[in-house]
């Protein structure tokens, strides 16, 4: 028989390496390295026995092994690939428009974000379109599945658990009897909740390991592809440990989604990260109530239109696959150590804070070099696109120089090395949604001003940083201090 092989997988980047090091020579993140067992190399060539029995549980229904053959590209039969919307729109849109048969989707988040509400809701609407699933919960019991159940269908247009028999539950651990009763079940999808914490008894490795990690998941990878069953794995990320996170699972699975937002506010954002069967632009918007997660198909109810114009939060149309969001960026200086200033991001992108910073110091006649400088998006959106850089520029030197943009004014513009503001691509989408929540002014790059006409909003072009802020109020500016002055240029 053949010898079952020991590399050594790295946590951080999924690499394999033959030997323990330190330091993963392929990502550089240093005391990564775990020893993984691979399986015999004979055994996988075979016939897929080395997926712990899933090629033995799962009978193929035509009975006999498929006979492999290269094919001519122009032979190869195009089959449609008829896609599973799980009827929750905003989780089909990230997925590119439903779940592939046959394909592995990793959901990733924080602890307590809501993929357990939002996976149940899905597995709830597709039961109720009359598709099989079967939801495996690792983590919790049939019965609290069962009661999160209720709370989250009852205002559903069923209403209650009546309609939902094709909604099947397993409270189990292990992988061979998730398998197994799969094999029994017959689901269309599968949701595994979590990754984690299924095991296969036949490993040494404890659950959660890098080795059963990967293992299980290379088992499942198997099982959707032998029986055409879409599945949906939840996997966590921990703090410091990616060696429970998702970038273990990346290479194997079809997509990863990350379940993002900030656990203090109601919305949640669903992205995409890798997809074979779309796009990664788009993001799907919830907003967690007591009943479960509600969908905004309206982005606009997460900007909060209430709160006055201040210095320091600049509104910037970003523009998400093929919808446009409105994003608050917010920006603090404080007096900080020369030479070891500060400058923090939530939701931005830091080396691209960096470059803005110096933009402003040399062409925007800001002194920054001893302020710290932090700079957020609001809500927990993150906005790391080119288009943003005008907005984050205006909300620092905002900040700095205690000047608010004026009121009803939006801001969109990518800011070159050398100051200048240059247009950006999708102008037009990102003006009508300024305009359709009641911006009257879009303050926009160089030679932007003439090219979209929209009615009641007036597009303004700032050919510099330095012109967008000699564009600032500067009836709020309450008398700058000694340190928020701005140098003149020249
Ligand atoms: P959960 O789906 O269990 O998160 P995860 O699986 O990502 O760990 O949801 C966690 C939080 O959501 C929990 O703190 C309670 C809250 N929640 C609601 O506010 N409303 C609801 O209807 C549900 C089911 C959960
Ligand atoms: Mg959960």
């Amino acid at each position: 028989m053949a010898k079952t092989r020991t590399v050594f997988l790295c946590s951080a980047c999924g690499a394999t390496h033959p030997r323990w090091n330190g330091r993963c020579p392929d990502c550089g993140t240093w005391d990564t390295l775990e020893s993984f067992r691979e399986p015999p190399a004979a055994a996988t060539a075979a016939s897929g026995a080395a997926h712990g029995g899933v090629a033995e549980i799962w009978v193929d229904p035509a009975g006999a092994a498929p006979v492999v053959k290269a094919t001519a590209l122009p032979d190869i039969e195009t089959v449609d690939v008829a896609r599973l919307p799980t009827g929750v729109a905003e989780f089909d849109r990230v997925l590119g428009g439903g779940l592939v048969p046959g394909s592995v989707v990793l959901l990733g988040g924080d602890p307590g974000i809501g993929k357990s509400t939002l996976l149940l809701q899905a597995a709830g609407r597709l039961a109720a379109g009359g598709r099989r699933v079967l939801y495996v919960t690792s983590e919790e019991s049939a019965v609290q599945t069962r009661l999160r159940a209720e709370r989250l269908f009852e205002h559903e247009p069923g209403g209650g658990l009546d309609g939902l028999a094709d909604l099947f539950v397993l409270a189990d651990t292990s992988l061979p009897r998730v398998v197994e009763q799969a094999r029994q079940v017959r689901p269309a999808v599968m949701v595994l909740d979590s990754i984690q914490m299924v095991f296969k008894p036949d490993l040494e490795a404890s659950p959660g390991s890098v080795t059963q990690i990967r293992r299980c998941c290379t088992d499942l990878v198997y099982l959707a592809k032998v029986s055409g069953m879409a599945i949906l794995l939840v996997g966590h990320v921990t703090k410091d440990g990616q060696l429970a996170g998702p970038r273990l699972l990346e290479h194997l699975v079809d997509a990863v989604l990350s379940f993002e937002g900030d656990r203090h506010h109601a919305y949640r954002i669903v992205r995409g990260i890798k997809n074979r069967f779309g796009t990664t632009l788009e993001v799907g918007l919830f907003e967690m109530t007591g009943h479960g997660l509600r969908e905004l198909a309206d982005a606009g109810a997460l900007l909060d239109r209430s709160l006055p114009t201040r210095p320091g939060a600049v509104i910037c149309p970003a523009v998400h696959g093929t919808r446009t969001l409105l994003a608050e960026i917010q920006a603090l200086t404080a007096t900080g150590i020369l030479g070891a200033a500060k400058r923090k991001v939530s939701g931005l992108d830091t080396s691209r804070l960096a470059m803005l910073v110096a933009v402003l110091e040399k062409h925007g006649g800001l002194r920054l070099a001893d302020q710290d400088v932090f700079v957020s998006s609001m809500g927990g959106m993150k906005v790391t696109e080119p288009a943003a850089d005008l907005a984050i520029a205006l909300a620092i030197a905002g900040a700095h120089l205690r000047r608010a943009v004026p009121s009803g004014t939006a801001v969109v513009g990518e800011i070159g090395l050398g100051g200048e503001v240059r247009p950006v691509h999708q102008l037009e989408a990102r003006a009508r949604e300024a305009a359709r929540l009641g911006f009257t002014r879009l303050l926009v790059g160089r030679g932007g001003a003439g090219t979209v006409r929209i009615p009641g909003l007036s597009i303004e072009a700032a050919d510099t940083v330095s012109d967008a802020i000699d564009g600032l109020d500067v009836s709020s500016s309450g008398g700058g201090s000694a340190s928020s002055t701005r140098r003149r240029r020249g």
